[in-house]
């Protein structure tokens, strides 16, 4: 097999396809083997386009039957990515039949089958094998499909039509769209429905269509998406434009979801949910996602991406909206704090090692490798300074104006931020670095005093990226308040805006040097270095009127004094606990807030902490600092937390609000403390009495955390055996959990168990993602579970590439480590990187970390 080598795709080539799509008719035959498809596509030369060319298609993994021009036989130029054909001047329709074989896909991309059911999945090129086509989002088209097959049920995008003479199911889009928003399905599946009203009237019908079996679990979704439809149109003013909004969740799926036109096709695990199989923080991901696909529909859909390399575009803007969503419909400070955790855990963490790269790319191989945290999170941040810098008016009326100007286009960045310079007269040029420069800036923080003014020296930094060098200063938004020294607020929120590359700000009138608040909210993605007393610490912690800050100090507080206790050997002392107790025992705050206090950071979080201050981590010395910590925390508290766990037992059938899920949250951090220190009673009973997933998965982790719950994890699978997603959860806590020096084994162990079906994505992520997941077992010495994770990846890889890829990151900070790590870890890169027949997506992927 001769592979043509993978070339970069560059931003800076970007041209206009030279034609316009008229229309686009496809009718399926269905066939898992043989799946026949026949496309009418109607061309016109694009007035922008550069002239006359020949006609180029994407197509790859087809086999083309026939094809015609204006009704004549042709014989297209075929290679393995496309096809050329010389074409008349002016208009001309273009023809063709194909075949696929959707049962043999089994990378999950175009046509593929999932338990016997049709979906696709075309974002982002995925199209270009269901049938030779200009597979780019800025060519846009209006598609008409019909579908023969036996299946009950037959979907595709749009308003569903009348079945032809012959019985087959048809679609019509109204709405022009790029390929990559395509979608069918087809399959014996059932549906919960619903109906929802717009605005202006228009009823549209709502169906999560599921296995049969499933249909109980889907009222939270058809719930999660009438509230998205309303809060759309309250805060954006956006209403919904097709007769039906249909969801169909599968099992086997690459990602979370995807936001096909009207045809939103999602991975199971984020639309089924009863209280028994899903916890609270599947409730909040379902309600998430679900919100998020359906805000494509106008930030994505209505208006789509020119290139590629503008997917911050949709990502960044869509991940705002539903934060801010799941921020309204819950507690904001709380969705902020997770939301920061996440950055912090997943984007500053690729941020700071080799697959560095800016919100918006210059180039690059295999365009599934750039959804990434740091387009869809970071992309997401930069759209929250804006809204910040500009004030909340100000974005309403800018957000206005671009669905006003752009409905319908495919646009830029330049597009983006020309909208908000238009409508606020700011001038956004050195703005736009936060979309073209990577890598996390490093706030520097000095303060002086004098004669009651309080001055604010910052100076930015940001370390060099991969081929990115030299960095320019960015504008960063540090939303600052001053506290006094018995922790009243003496100056509100003031928002500085940080220009240059150092920068002063002062305070003036104050009668006591004050304790700066600084960053509220988290008003930029960058790193604080500031030299602090655990004594400021403990006063935010305590009296800050910010709540994200209040958190922020006690998570500072956790960390310096890891720090301390790893590189010292320091006893954790009582302070900290201290601390934790009066958060914990304050009946005024909302239980979810004292739960995200009372959790510890992770493992890995502590290990780039080192690494930032220039200390090579030890994980196993970061796994016994963190064990010690908690079990000085859970002694020092250990009777106002199992007063927490008696007093919020549950009184009441399970609900999944944020309310209750808050007080639950609150109770299982209790408990995963307490049982560090006990005997395990108080866990067994959770797990024996539970009667919902958030209570009986929280005993269960409390017990494997505590290295016991071995007759419970045996009991979790036989009552769970038959459901594929607890029994996900069942394969990722036992290793994402284990010991250090017993993760790999039963790793390895699980991967012969008869239900690893490894070629599912949600269970390999389970098993080996968990693997990653457990710091230390990951880091293990020795290096066994590098060794196994390679393995699995490299098997992996010729059936699945994009999920290789993906996982392939569980490598990413091999460079953090000691010598030994590094070698071995490198190892394992170089192995895949030289397995035969690598993928275009692992090998780029493999390829920027060996750097
Ligand atoms: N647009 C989808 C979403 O964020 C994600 C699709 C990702 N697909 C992929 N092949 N990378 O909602
Ligand atoms: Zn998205």
């Amino acid at each position: 097999m001769t592979e043509a080598a993978p070339h970069a795709v560059h931003l800076s080539d970007y041209a206009p396809y030279p034609f316009v799509i008229d229309g686009v008719e496809l009718t399926f035959r269905l066939d898992p083997g043989r799946t026949r498809v026949i496309s009418r596509i109607a061309f016109s030369p694009n007035p922008d386009g550069p002239g006359h060319s020949a006609l180029q298609l994407d197509g790859e993994r087809l086999k083309l039957i026939w094809a015609r021009i204006d009704g004549a036989p042709v014989e297209p130029r075929i290679t393995p990515e496309g096809l050329t054909c010389d074409v008349p001047t002016g208009s001309f329709v273009w023809e063709a039949e194909v075949e696929v074989d959707p049962a043999a896909n089994t990378a999950l991309e175009g046509l593929y089958m999932s338990n016997g059911m049709y979906c696709t999945q075309c974002e982002a090129q995925g199209f270009r094998r269901i049938t030779y086509y200009p597979d780019r989002p800025d060519v846009m088209a209006r598609f008409e499909v019909t579908i023969e097959s036996d299946a009950p049920v037959r979907l595709s995008n749009g308003n569903p039509q009348e079945p032809d003479a012959q019985g087959r199911a048809r679609w019509s889009d109204p709405w022009p769209k790029p390929a990559y928003l395509f979608a069918l399905v087809a399959g014996n599946l059932t549906a919960r429905s619903a109906s929802f009203t717009t605005r202006s009237g228009r009823e549209v019908a709502l169906n999560v269509y599921v296995r049969p079996g499933d249909e109980d679990r889907c009222d939270y979704a058809l719930d999660a998406l009438i509230r998205s439809m309303r809060w759309d149109e309250e805060v954006y003013g956006r209403e919904y434009d097709l007769d039906v909004f249909n969801i169909v969740a599968v099992d086997d799926f690459n990602m979370g979801a995807m936001e096909n036109k009207g045809l939103n096709i999602f991975n199971s695990k984020y639309v089924l949910a009863s209280p028994q199989t899903a916890t609270d923080r599947d409730y909040e991901m379902i309600e998430g996602i679900i919100a998020h696909e359906y805000f494509h529909n106008w930030t994505g859909n209505r208006i789509t991406c020119r290139d590629w390399f503008q997917l911050c575009l949709k990502e960044g803007l869509t991940v705002f909206r539903d934060q801010q969503f799941t921020g309204d419909m819950r507690s904001a400070p709380v969705k902020r704090i997770e939301d920061v955790l996440q950055l912090r855990a997943r984007q500053f963490r690729e941020d700071a090692g080799p697959l560095s790269h800016p919100v918006r790319p210059e180039s690059y191989i295999e365009i599934n490798n750039f959804y990434t945290a740091t387009v869809y999170e970071k992309g997401a941040e930069v759209i929250g300074m804006l809204r910040r810098l500009v004030g909340a008016e100000a974005y309403d009326k800018a957000l206005a104006l671009y669905f006003d100007r752009h409905d319908g286009q495919a646009c830029t960045i330049e597009d983006w931020l020309k909208v908000f310079e238009d409508a606020t007269g700011r001038d956004l040029t050195q703005f736009k670095r936060w979309y073209t420069q990577s890598g996390t800036p490093h706030l520097r923080v000095l303060e002086s005093w004098e004669d009651g003014t309080y001055s604010l020296h910052l100076q930015q930094q940001t370390p060099p990226t991969p081929g990115q060098p030299e960095k320019a200063p960015q504008v960063i938004p540090v939303a600052v308040g001053l506290l006094d020294p018995g922790g009243r607020e003496v100056v509100p929120t003031r928002l500085l805006e940080l220009t240059q590359a150092e920068q002063s700000f002062s305070f003036e009138g104050l009668s006591d040097r004050p304790v700066p608040s600084l960053l509220r909210g988290f008003s930029a993605p960058v790193v604080i270095e500031r030299a602090s007393t655990a004594q400021e610490r403990a006063l935010l912690l305590a009296h800050d009127t910010d709540p994200f800050n209040r958190w922020e100090a006690g998570r500072a507080l956790a960390k310096e004094l890891l720090v301390d206790m790893i590189s010292n050997g320091t006893d954790p002392g009582d302070d900290y606990p201290g601390a934790l107790g009066k958060v914990i025992e304050d009946e005024g705050l909302d239980p979810a807030f004292r739960a995200l206090t009372l959790a510890l950071p992770s493992e890995d979080d502590i290990a780039q902490t080192l690494k930032t201050a220039g200390i090579t981590p030890d994980p196993m010395a970061v796994h016994e600092a963190l064990n010690r910590l908690a079990v000085a925390c859970a002694r020092h508290l250990r009777a106002p937390l199992a007063a927490l766990h008696d007093a919020l037992a549950p009184n009441g059938p399970y609900t999944p609000d944020a309310e209750a899920a808050g007080r639950r949250s609150l109770r299982g951090a209790a408990l995963g403390l307490l049982t560090r220190i006990d005997d395990g009673s108080r866990a067994e009973a959770q797990f024996a009495q539970a009667d919902n997933m958030t209570e009986e998965l929280g005993a269960l982790t409390a017990l494997l955390r505590a290295g016991k719950g071995h007759e419970q994890l045996a009991q979790f699978e036989r009552k769970w055996s038959q459901d594929r997603l607890v029994m996900d959860k069942w394969f990722s806590v036992q290793v994402m959990l284990a010991a250090p020096r017993e993760a790999c084994e039963i790793a390895d162990r699980l991967t012969a168990h008869p239900a690893f079906d490894w070629k599912n994505p949600n269970r390999f992520r389970a098993v080996l993602g968990g693997l990653a997941a457990n710091h230390a077992g990951f880091h293990a010495p020795g290096g066994a579970a590098y060794a196994l994770a390679a393995d699995w990846l490299i098997r992996l890889d010729p059936v699945n590439p994009q999920t290789t890829a993906r996982m392939s990151t569980m490598f990413e900070t091999w460079r953090r480590y000691d010598a030994d790590r590094q070698d071995m870890m490198r190892a394992a890169l170089e192995r895949l990187a030289a397995a035969p027949g690598v993928s275009r997506d692992t090998g780029e992927m493999v390829g920027r970390m060996l750097g």
